[in-house]
């Protein structure tokens, strides 16, 4: 794929950037470029380059001061699952008729060909590191491998630490919480989901085929998704103070019930239990809303920190000006 061609293909997602390190148009047409794609989970624009007074993005706000930065853009589906088979697949949910997590596409919808498929195909090394296929039914237990990609997908371990006890409490006792900052040091096996896939994503460009073969590497960060288990220091860039409450907080009148979100998946988090927030419509009380959003920018600049080491490793290891950049998001 050419570079146009590659914008057009991703101008539908929910955002993207685009970062091209070319030297010279000789050295564009006489070499493949290697493929970074970086997505986030339920990002939404609150960035420095989408112009979010608050956001501290700076890794990301650099990427896109060197990008194409997409604004006219859209969230195909509002789930994980569907979502990433549209935008993988190149089709919309109406073409896949996924809606849901319980399903794979190449058994309820069509055989079609995903984009690291693609690139596998012209020749490509593919590696899927953290979420980026809906891992589960969604890519059939695999992450879609062997189609989409070379080698197994990898999952940090401690992924599965997310939803249990390992947020502390005022109490200083653990729960399961959805406002979780922690002291990763304390976290089972010291470290968090989007720290491992870093390491693993730079230990992959390091023992990957060396022998002139281009690379596809699609790196899936956890953040900003619930439960805000982030690094403590990142809320530290977020005083309470300066938060402020959504523009528009109100549930809309004559609102079809079909159309509103419970949020039932937040309603079992220990800290939100302990709200008795009535069901469906109770409001969130103004204090926590300033807390649950102080947490969702600090998930954002933690999940940029990762996005810069990626970075950081490109150069380390001499690939940024022969690796052309993605960042995206599922929706947000
Ligand atoms: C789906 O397509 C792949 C190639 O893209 C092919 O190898 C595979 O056999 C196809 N599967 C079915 C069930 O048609
Ligand atoms: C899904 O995974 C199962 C079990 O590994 C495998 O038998 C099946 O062929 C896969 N489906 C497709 C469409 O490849
Ligand atoms: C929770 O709220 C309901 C009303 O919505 C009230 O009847 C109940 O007593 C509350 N429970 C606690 C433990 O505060
Ligand atoms: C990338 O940059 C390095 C160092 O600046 C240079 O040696 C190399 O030839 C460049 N590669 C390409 C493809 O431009």
């Amino acid at each position: 794929m050419d570079h146009s061609k590659m914008g057009i293909f991703v101008l539908v997602w929910l955002f993207l950037l685009v970062l091209h390190y070319s030297t010279c148009a000789a050295d564009a047409i006489s070499e493949r470029k290697n493929v970074l794609f970086i997505i986030a989970d339920d990002l939404r624009t609150s960035l420095g380059c989408y112009g979010d007074s608050l956001a501290k993005s700076p890794n990301i706000d650099q990427l896109a001061s060197k990008s194409q930065v997409f604004l006219n853009t859209f969230a195909q589906q509002a789930v994980c699952a569907p979502s990433r088979t549209s935008m993988l697949t190149s089709r919309r949910p109406d073409t896949t008729r996924l809606y849901d997590f319980n399903s794979y596409w190449r058994v309820h919808s069509g055989n079609y060909t995903t984009l690291p498929q693609y690139f596998k195909s012209q020749g490509y090394f593919t590696m899927s590191v953290g979420k980026v296929f809906h891992p589960g039914i969604a890519s059939n237990m695999t992450d879609d491998y062997p189609y989409s990609w070379s080698i197994p997908a990898y999952h940090p371990p401690s992924f599965r630490y997310e939803k249990k006890k390992v947020c502390k409490g005022e109490d200083g006792k653990l729960h399961v919480n959805l406002l979780c900052a922690v002291n990763v040091a304390e976290q089972p096996g010291g470290t968090l989901p989007d720290l491992e896939s870093v390491d693993e994503a730079v230990r992959l460009l390091k023992t990957r085929p060396n022998d002139g073969t281009p690379f596809f590497l699609a790196v899936g960060f956890h953040k900003p998704h619930i439960p805000f288990r982030i690094p403590q220091e990142y809320l530290s860039l977020y005083p309470l103070a300066q938060m402020t409450l959504a523009t528009d907080p109100d549930v809309p009148e004559r609102l079809p019930p079909v159309a509103y979100n419970p949020w039932v998946d937040l309603r079992k988090r220990e800290d939100v239990q302990k709200l008795n927030i009535s069901f469906p419509y109770g409001p969130i009380p103004k204090d926590f809303q300033l807390r649950i959003r102080q947490h969702y920018y600090a998930a954002v600049s933690y999940m940029d920190a990762q996005v810069g080491r990626l970075l950081s490793a490109l150069g380390d290891l001499g690939l940024a000006n022969n690796t052309m950049v993605v960042f995206t998001s599922d929706h947000g």
